[in-house]
């Protein structure tokens, strides 16, 4: 298969024999080529038992930064692999489907950013680690929804903060630190579709079950929740916490790490507004497969690469990220 077909179609397309153990393939392609295996808690499940490590945005980034892989494999969608890439510049990352955006990066178009930054001259920039290299290259600092109140509370209070694009996460670390910051009008269509009716709803039959919720979610699903986190913070409280039944407001791939820690706890995905839709599973993590891991190990394609000036200059807000991480043992 040509390279530009591959560009124009987002993955390799090459027929697989239906013999293969793709699994064992998978594998043995990874060994001969020194790759590492990052995914996603949003991907598949049979996707996150392959890697060689699932984890939320901070924990990949970190390991992203480290690896002493020749290839990095990113199941997940583009602007991780794009973080990957910009961290480990020197090293081949693969995206095994490059349609695999996120519609909360598109949310923030860098010309309309750098407008709309113009307005607020004396402003520190923090922007979420879901944005393309064109915003990081220019923020500040990046976060991610581990972090984010941890590096907006180190700057001092009467620094004045732009936080983009999620507004959401943003109007969330607004009330829980009293910062007023300015906030970019993004969100992402997955987590604005829990329906916070419908979760009531599932309270009158489970009165015990606590509801958790990603910070992504509008307002009036964390105002009931039980407890607001990032991905990883969910998992960790899921598994501490002694409730038997949990309603989970986050993608839905999360609840197989919630059932391995916790068997015989019942995760009931958080239903969408849209009964009719799937809408609270994320459309482009879902597009990872095994089929196209595998062709993506096999052919090395697709590759995920950025300019030099413009990685440069996006870099330095995600060191600040990890360096800051670093220090508070995150
Ligand atoms: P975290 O895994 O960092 O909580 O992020 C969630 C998310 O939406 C990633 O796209
Ligand atoms: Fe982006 Fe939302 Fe999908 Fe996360 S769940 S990758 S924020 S579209």
């Amino acid at each position: 298969m040509n390279i530009d077909k591959i560009k124009e179609i987002g993955f390799v397309d090459e027929p697989i024999d239906k013999f293969l153990d793709l699994k064992v393939e998978i594998l043995r392609l990874k060994k001969e080529k020194n790759a590492v295996i990052l995914a996603h808690f949003y991907v598949v499940p049979e996707l996150q038992d392959i890697a060689d490590f699932v984890g939320d945005s901070l924990k990949l980034s970190q390991e992203a930064a480290k690896t002493k892989a020749d290839v990095i494999v990113f199941i997940g969608v583009h602007f991780m692999a794009e973080t990957a890439k910009i961290l480990s510049p020197h090293k081949k990352v693969l995206l095994p489907d490059l349609n695999a955006g996120c519609s909360l990066a598109e949310s923030a178009p860098a010309d309309k950013f750098a407008e709309f930054i113009s307005h607020y001259p004396n402003h520190v920039v923090i922007n979420y680690v879901n944005t393309t290299a064109a915003i990081k290259a220019l923020s500040d600092v990046v976060v991610t929804s581990t972090n984010a109140k941890q590096i907006v509370e180190s700057f001092p209070e009467n620094q004045p903060i732009i936080f983009g694009p999620d507004k959401n996460l943003g109007n969330y670390i607004n009330s829980v630190t009293g910062r007023k910051m300015v906030l970019w009008d993004g969100a992402c269509h997955v987590h604005e579709e829990f329906s916070v009716e419908e979760i009531l709803r599932i309270k009158q039959d489970y009165p015990d079950a606590k509801v958790l919720a990603h910070p992504e979610c509008e307002k009036p699903v964390l105002i009931v929740a039980d407890h607001v986190g990032s991905t990883s913070a969910l998992l960790k409280y899921s598994a501490k916490d002694d409730a038997k039944t949990y309603i989970v407001a986050t993608e839905s791939g999360i609840i197989h790490q919630m059932k391995k820690l916790s068997p015989d706890k019942e995760f009931i995905p958080a239903p969408p507004k849209d009964s009719t839709c799937a809408c609270n599973d994320c459309n482009f993590m879902k597009l990872n497969s095994l089929e196209k891991l595998y062709n993506c190990l096999k052919y090395e394609m697709p590759e995920v690469t950025l300019d030099e000036s413009l990685r440069i200059k996006a870099e330095k807000p995600i060191r600040k990220m990890l360096e800051i991480s670093e220090k508070l043992g995150l």
